[in-house]
């Protein structure tokens, strides 16, 4: 891998000014991509030619086409847990088979649709009722990949919900599910229990403390649950008769699973169609990185928008900014599909990264940012390279002005990151005062930024955007030589809790752990026993 090539570039890059660039009248045509009806422009970055060709030859030269065919055909790529990575056959509707150890997996796949499909249709008609009749509210309990993507799609497609109200209840922590219960009826109420391994300790926590505040209220409390997991055994030990467990695969990683039964609060909320849609964007979007050349393949350019200002440029963060109030959950769902995907520091071959692994993700809707953080991105010492994202078109035709000023908003935060603005075009002339003063209101300028443009936020743009982030995520890992699909980074936490939980209560004696764990632990024992 050439590392130090593109070390190398970017040190050269350094001097150059991106709106410079723009000297080449066919820039913003040719570094931008189109997919289906997408637009991804990154030539608000100081990418020029030869970087891009290396880029590219890079990503050529990794295997990443080899390894993009054994995800899709089923080979075992996740190799630390010897499983496939097949979510991508949960939206393969009108493909062919998908053969994993010489069986077909798509008959699964429709049965297991076909089951949401009743199920969620049978909760929206009324069909499936409560103790109390028709269910007006539905929660889902889950946490990580059980609880980020469907509630991030569920908000992001209010203008669809048609279905009973969805709650989502993921933390340990009994404000959450004490304060998302306190305002539902038990008797009208269906608790979703959402956990591919059935032991993760915030659901089944409060999994059983919903099912306590269900039995106050319905005779049969296991009448009004279903479960989501790929331990069915598991699900019917707690109780939930085999016709409401929807199962699947351990080839679909909890970050990639809202496309499968994990998805099924999305499908209640909006309906089999929608979903049917949201599903279909992700298709084309898994067509086309699987068939567009690598330089004008929408997830690979990206990927390689990322690299390049990462691992090249030495930019720790990236921003993703979407101008959609209703992608507020994006950001959040993105740091579990990047940071657990790509954080981490031993190559697939088990030596070390020998470059920075993948950034830190974070971010929050526009135009709210704009009166929060975006100072430090704009004149603050660190660079930031901004990913935004915007509608041409809103949902709300009456408040059509609104969305011209999100629009107009959005595309002026890239253009003033790229060009921003020199102090002697500050207006005061003369004297050491009004020069200072000048200087504070200068804009440094020359900071990268990338602008994701959809007609408008349908389940079927949704499905094309999850899909091409997920796929980003794939290329960089496949850059990086590491596997994207285990996250062994999130075991020592748990299994330090699970003994610390004993200590938390003012008798256990703290006295083997570190000075500064002890000192936390007996102040909180002091609290408590008071
Ligand atoms: O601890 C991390 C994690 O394993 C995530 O990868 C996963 O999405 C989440 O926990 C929830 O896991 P489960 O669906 O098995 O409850």
């Amino acid at each position: 891998m050439e590392w130090d090539r593109l070390r190398r570039l970017a040190t050269l890059a350094k001097d150059r000014r991106i709106a410079n660039l723009f000297r080449d009248t066919e820039r913003a045509r040719k570094f931008s991509v189109r997919a289906g009806d997408l637009l991804l422009d990154f030539s608000k970055t100081s990418i020029d030619d030869t970087t891009f060709g290396v880029l590219v030859d890079m990503a050529a030269a990794s295997g990443l086409e080899a390894q993009r065919e054994a995800m899709f055909s089923g080979a075992r790529i996740n190799q630390t847990e010897n499983r496939a990575v097949l979510h991508t056959a949960l939206r393969n509707l009108n493909g062919g088979p998908v053969m994993l150890d010489g069986r077909d997996v798509m008959p699964g796949v429709r049965a297991t649709l076909e089951h949401m499909r009743r199920f969620a249709g049978d909760v929206r008609a009324g069909r499936f009722t409560g103790q109390g009749g028709r269910i007006t509210d539905v929660v889902n309990i889950g946490i990580g990949g059980s609880d980020l993507g469907p509630a991030m799609a569920v908000r992001a497609l209010a203008p669809c919900h048609d279905g009973p109200r969805c709650h989502f209840v993921s933390n340990v922590d009994g404000a959450d599910i004490h304060d998302t219960l306190s305002g539902l009826v038990p008797e009208t109420t269906l608790i979703i229990v959402a956990s591919k391994t059935f032991t993760t300790v915030e659901t089944m926590t409060n999994a059983e403390a919903a099912r306590a505040w269900m039995a106050a209220g319905v005779g049969e409390p296991g009448a009004q649950f279903a479960a989501i997991s790929a331990a069915g055994e598991r699900a019917a030990a707690f109780g939930i008769a085999p016709g409401r467990v929807f199962g699947f695969g351990d080839w679909v990683g909890g970050r990639y699973s809202v496309w499968g039964p994990v998805g099924l609060s999305l499908m209640i909320a909006v309906g089999a169609e929608d979903f049917g849609a949201f599903l279909g964007g992700a298709e084309a979007m898994d067509r086309h990185f699987r068939t567009a050349p690598l330089a004008e393949n929408m997830p690979v350019v990206l990927a390689l928008v990322g690299i390049w200002h990462n691992q090249g440029c030495g930019y720790a963060t990236r921003a993703v900014l979407p101008y959609d109030q209703r992608l507020a959950r994006l950001p959040a769902y993105l740091q579990q599909l990047e940071m657990e995907s790509n954080g981490k520091g031993v190559a697939m071959d088990g030596g070390p990264l020998p470059v920075p692994s993948g950034p830190v993700v974070w971010g929050e809707p526009g135009t709210n940012g704009q009166h929060a953080f975006y100072q430090l991105i704009h004149q603050g010492t660190r660079i930031i390279p901004c990913e935004f994202l915007v509608a041409a078109e809103g949902h709300e035709a009456a408040l059509d002005h609104h969305h011209r000023l999100l629009v107009a908003n959005c595309l002026a935060q890239s253009e003033a990151l790229m060009l921003g603005r020199d102090p002697s075009a500050g207006g005061m002339a003369g004297g050491e005062a009004a020069g200072r003063q000048a200087r504070h209101r200068a804009f440094p300028g020359n900071r990268p930024s990338t602008t994701l443009v959809y007609p408008k936020l349908t389940p079927y743009a949704l499905g094309q955007i999850i899909a091409l982030y997920e796929h980003r995520v794939f290329v960089e890992g496949a850059l990086l030589g590491i596997n994207s699909f285990d996250q062994w980074g999130v075991e020592l936490g748990k299994a330090l809790a699970r003994d610390m939980e004993p200590l938390v209560s003012a008798d256990h004696p703290a006295g083997h752990k570190d000075g500064s764990t002890r000192l936390l632990l007996e102040f909180v024992q002091a609290c408590r026993g008071r």
